[in-house]
């Protein structure tokens, strides 16, 4: 049976990724998610403001330390050698590029394209097999247009694109008006593959203590629905990658996401959950799916229910928007 699949022009041994998470900043992790069959890690993301917080406080030490002591500079080590943040970072791809065989994904956090961007570049040097661009920005501000909001991500992918050759993935977050139209957008600009969706953390409100609680719930599967919308729509529009994110839990998930017509599957809750070697009960749960059903390879179910490979044409969005709901009362009874 062959479970291989390619992803932004890589090669995976199998579509299941352990995607960006504290459990991939660590390189005995790395190693053990390898042994549990993950076809590729991202790494955590770094972010701009950690970078410019490193820039910042270098340039505080030397600027002080010269101006009142010449010979205070050498109290501090050499830059090469000052493991700074951003530094340990790079680290840490050299040392997963070098630990194991599967392809090894770095990912940035930004919201500007100014800067930090060169770091893609000592990404990139560090040995990484593709980026990940994560760029979680908030449009708070209600004077800001949503062209400008869409402008900012296709600013930030140029500015990286003008300096990686690796390939690069653009993580979204699912609120566009159009999002088809900047799935496109975003390709034409560079992006090799598109990551559907990053999850917003959004606060609870405790009642007894009347405060905000900003914590980390981990996902459960009924998040799948929304990229499986979105996966299933774009397959044959979009001439790229497409990562399915969100809500993982059991092979199940990652087999329905593959008939959408994600090209890779990736999970973060799962794995913080169940602990690693759930990686290799997801991909073994693929593998005897697949044995069940007698399909030999993951292409040959890759999009199997995407729009363009079902047998009837389906009806328009709005004409299903209607039936559902329409449907709802007679299949639940609500009258009887
Ligand atoms: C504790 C934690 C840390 C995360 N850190 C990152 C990160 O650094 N960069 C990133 O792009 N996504 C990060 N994510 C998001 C995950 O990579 C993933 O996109 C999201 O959790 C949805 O997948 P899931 O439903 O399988 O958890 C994090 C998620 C969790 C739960």
């Amino acid at each position: 049976m062959n479970l291989a699949t390619r992803y932004m022009g890589l090669s995976l041994k199998n579509p299941l990724i352990a995607s960006a998470s504290p459990l991939t900043g660590e390189i005995g992790a790395i190693r053990r998610l390898e042994d549990a069959e993950a076809g590729a890690v991202v790494l955590p993301s770094i972010f701009e403001e950690q970078i410019r917080a490193e820039q910042e406080r270098w340039e505080r030490l030397t600027a002080a330390g010269t101006e009142s002591f010449p010979e205070a500079l050498t109290y501090f080590p050499d830059p090469g050698s000052y493991r700074v943040g951003p530094d340990r970072y790079l680290e840490l791809i050299r040392e997963a590029v070098e630990a194991v065989d599967i392809p090894v994904l770095g990912s940035l956090n930004g919201v500007t394209s100014e800067g930090w961007i060169s770091y893609a570049k000592g990404i990139e040097e560090a040995g990484a097999d593709g980026l990940e661009l994560n760029i979680y920005f908030f449009p708070t501000d209600i004077a800001e247009e949503g062209w400008a909001v869409e402008e900012r991500y296709l600013q930030i992918l140029r500015a990286v694109r003008a300096e990686v050759s690796i390939p690069l993935a653009v993580k979204l977050l699912p609120a566009f008006s159009s999002l088809g139209n900047m799935a496109r957008r975003l390709r034409e600009a560079g992006a090799q593959a598109l990551v559907l969706f990053n999850r917003f953390y959004q606060p609870e409100i405790d009642l007894a203590e009347l405060r905000l609680v900003d914590d980390l719930a981990l996902s459960h599967r009924s998040e799948t629905r929304l990229p499986l919308f979105w996966i299933r729509l774009l397959r044959s529009r979009i001439d790229c990658s497409l990562a399915a994110s969100s809500g993982v839990e059991s092979a199940r998930e990652a087999i329905q996401y593959l008939l959408a017509g994600a090209d890779v599957v990736m999970t973060t809750s799962a794995l913080l959950r169940e602990g690693i070697p759930h990686m290799k009960r997801l991909v073994g749960g693929l593998r005897d799916w697949m044995d069940q059903h007698a399909f030999a390879s993951v292409d040959a179910i890759r999009g199997l229910l995407s729009r363009e490979h079902l047998a009837k044409p389906e009806p328009a969005a709005r004409a299903r928007y209607i039936d559902i709901l329409q449907r709802y009362p007679a299949e639940q009874g609500l009258w009887d």
